[in-house]
């Protein structure tokens, strides 16, 4: 899961103070405004905006900036430590705006949700006394009842259990509004957790056990969304490829069960998943991709490393040679997939040739794209207390050859598309006038000028002109004003 990037909180916030009455109440109340801060993985941004839903019904419209805000919540990821540590610094800048607030006698509430809250909540009320409220990712359908508590003052209420509910069941469906200004593209969570114990990985610990939702409520929410203008969603799972929902008529569905059954939903023009383990690829939803239909030709699928030994001491679970296996199963399925994967240098042990396995690897494969991480050992998980850690310089000096030959990959990837026709979902406007961005079926990014302003939001034929290391550049294959 793509995680590399910190995304800042809702870009289309209503910043007007309103008098409203609130859809559960019969009284008017001034709203209040809340901003949520999201780190790490996509999963967070669908939380998030999970978070912002409950609360719009208790008066609450989302803001840009902490500063305009009543409630400031920080949505953390745990999965390396410097993920971690930007949330301490973060709540350092937090408490002095929080300070100068009180002093003009405003109250701001200050949360921490997510992984980090799950993994560390004592910790955080130790070192960071200005929080009121620690919750983490199984507990956020309690977030209006945890915020009418904190306002009372007193020590920081911390919810970080497993509950025996499920908090799909007790959240209200995502708001039209509100998806509207998020866009045309949305990302739906429909498995949680994780059972693998990969034993460099918090994420079986900060999430908790496996669940998958039932294919119904998915099916659901997806409608809305699809009524709501978005077209492409990307189903979200820790292990998304594990899925087996309950099905609407008994038993449990497959996740290519699952897309098929949201591949019906008219106006959804674009399906996606991430992300997958090797182990749980079957052959149903490697079928799946060679079916003609709304999922897209690409797949993340990470392997962590090249070596045997490695993935051995890693739990992975697998093989390179399964790997390379079920990589050939997939391309036979689908020849132009665009691969993706995830890989970390440096674990525990790894040697010169270990690496070299890794490298080896990458250039047999030839990824479309992939992330690579220096090893960070993460208090808890097994490899941390390891002998055999592997020194900072010499990380970093991995880090960099792998990304050489990642982006090597990447470039002739994207070069290899000059030429062709493809499909483009205009999803972001560009830096110029009349410049659109969109992706490709391959999710790259493809700028185009010259776009007139109706296309936004709608599948277009571009042809690729130039191909560039992160993005293409194309023109619109039929000229604006003819197109039906
Ligand atoms: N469920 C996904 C992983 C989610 S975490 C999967 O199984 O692939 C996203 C990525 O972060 C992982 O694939 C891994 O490459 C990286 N990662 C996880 N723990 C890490 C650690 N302790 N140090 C460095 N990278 C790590
Ligand atoms: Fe972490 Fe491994 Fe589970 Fe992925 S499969 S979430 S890397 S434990
Ligand atoms: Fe980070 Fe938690 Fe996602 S640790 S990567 S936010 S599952």
């Amino acid at each position: 899961m793509s995680d590399s990037n910190v995304l800042e909180g809702p870009a289309n916030a209503a910043m007007r103070e309103t008098l409203s009455v609130p859809e559960d109440a019969a009284v008017a109340v001034r709203r209040k405004k809340i901003h949520i801060k999201t780190y790490g993985c996509q999963m967070n941004v669908y939380d998030t905006n999970r978070m912002t839903d409950a609360m719009a019904p208790h008066g609450y419209d989302e803001v840009d900036t902490p500063e305009q805000a009543d409630v400031v919540i920080l949505n953390t990821c745990h999965i390396r430590e410097r993920a971690a540590e930007k949330v301490y610094s973060e709540l350092g800048r937090l408490r002095k705006m929080k300070d100068a607030r009180a002093v003009e006698g405003d109250r701001v509430i200050i949360g921490v949700a997510g992984c980090v809250a799950q993994a560390e909540g004592d910790e955080i009320r130790r070192r960071a006394p200005t929080v009121d409220l620690v919750f983490g990712p199984q507990t956020y359908h309690r977030l209006p009842d945890m915020i009418a508590r904190a306002g009372n003052g007193g020590p920081a209420l911390v919810d970080t259990e497993f509950p025996a509910e499920d908090k799909f069941g007790h959240l209200p469906a995502p708001r039209r509004k509100q998806t509207l200004a998020r866009g045309v593209t949305a990302f739906l969570t429909v498995q949680e957790g994780c059972d693998k114990f990969c034993t460099f990985c918090v994420v079986p610990y900060t999430r908790g056990a496996e669940f998958s939702r039932p294919v119904a409520r998915i099916v659901g929410e997806a409608r809305d969304l699809v009524a709501a203008g978005v077209r492409e969603i990307t189903l979200l799972g820790q292990n998304v490829n594990a899925y087996h929902g309950d099905a609407p008529h008994g038993g449990a569905s497959t996740l290519g069960g699952l897309i098929r059954a949201l591949a019906e939903i008219e106006g959804l023009e674009r399906l996606r998943f991430t992300t997958s383990h090797p182990r749980d690829m079957d052959d149903d939803l490697i079928a799946a991709h060679g079916e003609p239909g709304k999922l897209m030709p690409y797949l993340h699928l990470p392997v962590q490393s090249g070596s045997d030994r490695i993935l051995d001491a890693m739990n992975r679970q697998h093989t390179v040679s399964f790997y390379l296996d079920l990589i050939g199963r997939i391309r036979a399925a689908r020849p132009d997939i665009a691969l993706s994967s995830d890989f970390i240098v440096g674990f525990p042990g790894e040697t010169d040739d270990d690496f070299e396995a890794t490298i080896d690897l990458a250039r047999k494969v030839r990824f479309a794209q992939a992330y690579s991480f220096k090893y960070s050992p993460r208090p808890g998980t097994p490899a941390a207390g390891e002998a055999g850690q592997v020194p900072e310089d010499v990380k970093a000096e991995r880090l960099a050859r792998l990304q050489a030959v990642i982006n090597e990959g990447q470039l002739a990837f994207n070069e290899a598309c000059v030429g062709r026709v493809l499909p483009v979902l205009f999803d972001r406007r560009g830096r110029h006038e009349a410049q659109l961005i969109g992706r490709s079926p391959y999710l790259q990014s493809v700028h185009v000028e010259n776009v007139p302003e109706q296309l936004f939001g709608k599948l277009s034929d571009v042809i690729i002109e130039e191909g560039h290391a992160n993005s293409l550049k194309g023109r619109l294959a039929q000229a604006a004003g003819q197109e039906d």
